[in-house]
């Protein structure tokens, strides 16, 4: 286990009934003024947004609205907020959707601090300093950015998804309503599993870590094959809900990060060049195509921990090919409706190069293997 330093700010507020609250908890904090982000009106038709506007009015807490965030987020939206934020001279920013939106609110909260354009801060030209404390109101359990300091957006005219990460932009509070998640359409609760799940194997494949993370790892993968193949069947079943929930949130708030060398990362950089190339493709599908082929391409660094992971995951007690292992999880994938090739999300053999390119703009990356643009291209070519 290697040494860490274990610090999450975010109060968590879980449970049914929770979104209501939105408006005291701003209120206990002193603010008055906030500016309302959201995507493109799944908070409208599952009545989100008129709790949050409620809870907002009854607490005497005004707001400016920005909407239409994306999946897959782009920068000129944050610019937009950025400019509303500012002239409104907001106190905080309010995030009330899925990933993409918590995203974008974390480049607005940094943003409205920063006189030039908050991009250099994914490129690593602007070491954030301070932002807006963020609020939020999750609507969609799947990239765990509720209760960690890191926000992805994509440059959509240099087609880059990149990442910044700051202590400065964890939520002040995050509120998880299961129940707000019964209306997600079955396509993204199976993405978000998959981006789940690929959260904790980046750090379980780690070469560091431990027996106790790794059965926590276990636990939690687990726990969410089985809470999403009972949400498929039973879209409004709480447990099955709330278990996913807390399950996608634990996977990617530090716990599944601690002790070990701080994950490979191979498959989410691999991932964000797919849907920095194609915005359609949803993070999640994009994983479902990718981890497997990286697993392929690394199966004899990583073969001890294959046969592991079927054993206290799959749960069969025999000796297993790692081949076996990487083929089950497909297996599963395509079960829950996820594409597990390129060629299935519309790329054509050519793509390869262009991906390539891309993702090689962070190269090399990953601790597992560290992967040169060569390692990226074949790595492609298995996903093809
Ligand atoms: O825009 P609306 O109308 O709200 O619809 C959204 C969107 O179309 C819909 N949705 C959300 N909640 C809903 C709902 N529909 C019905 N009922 C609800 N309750 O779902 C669609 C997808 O939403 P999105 O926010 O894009 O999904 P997700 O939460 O998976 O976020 C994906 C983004 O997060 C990034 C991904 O790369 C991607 O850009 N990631 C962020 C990370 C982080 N900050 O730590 C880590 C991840 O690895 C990931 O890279
Ligand atoms: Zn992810």
């Amino acid at each position: 286990m290697e040494n860490f330093v274990f610090h999450n700010p975010t109060k968590l507020v879980f449970g049914n009934g929770t979104v209501e609250k939105i408006g005291e908890f701003l209120k206990k904090d002193g603010i008055k003024r906030v500016l309302m982000l959201y995507g493109g009106g799944s908070i409208k038709k599952n009545g989100v947004y008129e709790k949050v506007v409620r809870s907002l009015v009854e607490n005497g807490i005004e707001k400016v609205e920005v909407s239409g965030v994306r999946p897959n987020p782009v920068l000129s939206k944050v610019h937009e907020a950025i400019r509303i934020a500012k002239y409104n001279q907001v106190e905080a920013i309010l995030a009330v959707g899925g990933g993409s939106v918590v995203d974008s609110a974390k480049a607005v909260a940094a943003g409205y601090y920063y006189d030039g354009d908050i991009w250099d801060a994914f490129i690593g030209r602007y070491n954030v300093k301070k932002a807006l404390p963020l609020y939020v109101v999750l609507t969609m359990s799947a990239t765990g950015t509720e209760m960690n300091g890191n926000g992805v957006v994509t440059n959509e005219v240099t087609q880059e998804k990149f990442y910044f990460g700051s202590k400065h932009v964890y939520p002040v509070v995050s509120i998880v309503d299961p129940t707000t998640q019964y209306s997600l359409p079955a396509n993204q609760v199976v993405y978000g599993a998959i981006d789940a799940i690929s959260h904790v194997m980046e750090y379980y494949f780690d070469v560091a870590g431990s027996d106790l993370l790794d059965r926590i790892d276990e636990g939690i993968i687990k726990t969410l094959i089985e809470a999403t193949e009972i949400i498929l069947k039973e879209p409004e079943n709480y447990e099955a809900r709330a278990n996913f929930c807390l399950a996608t949130t634990l996977a990617l708030n530090g716990l599944t990060g601690m002790g070990t060398t701080g994950g490979d990362w191979s498959s989410h950089e691999l991932e964000h060049a797919i849907s920095a190339l194609n915005p359609d493709v949803a993070h999640g599908a994009g994983l479902a195509i990718v981890f497997p082929a990286w697993m392929t391409y690394v199966k004899d660094k990583i073969s001890h921990k294959l046969v592991k992971f079927d054993k206290n995951i799959f749960g069969l007690d025999r000796e297993v090919k790692p081949e076996e292992v990487i083929d089950k999880l497909k297996c599963w994938y395509k079960k829950i409706g996820a594409p597990t090739t390129l060629k299935e999300v519309g790329f054509a053999k050519e793509d390869i190069e262009k991906l390539t390119e891309i993702a090689n703009k962070h190269a090399p990356f990953g601790t597992v293997k560290e992967l040169t643009k060569e390692d990226i291209r074949k790595i492609y070519e298995i996903a093809y």
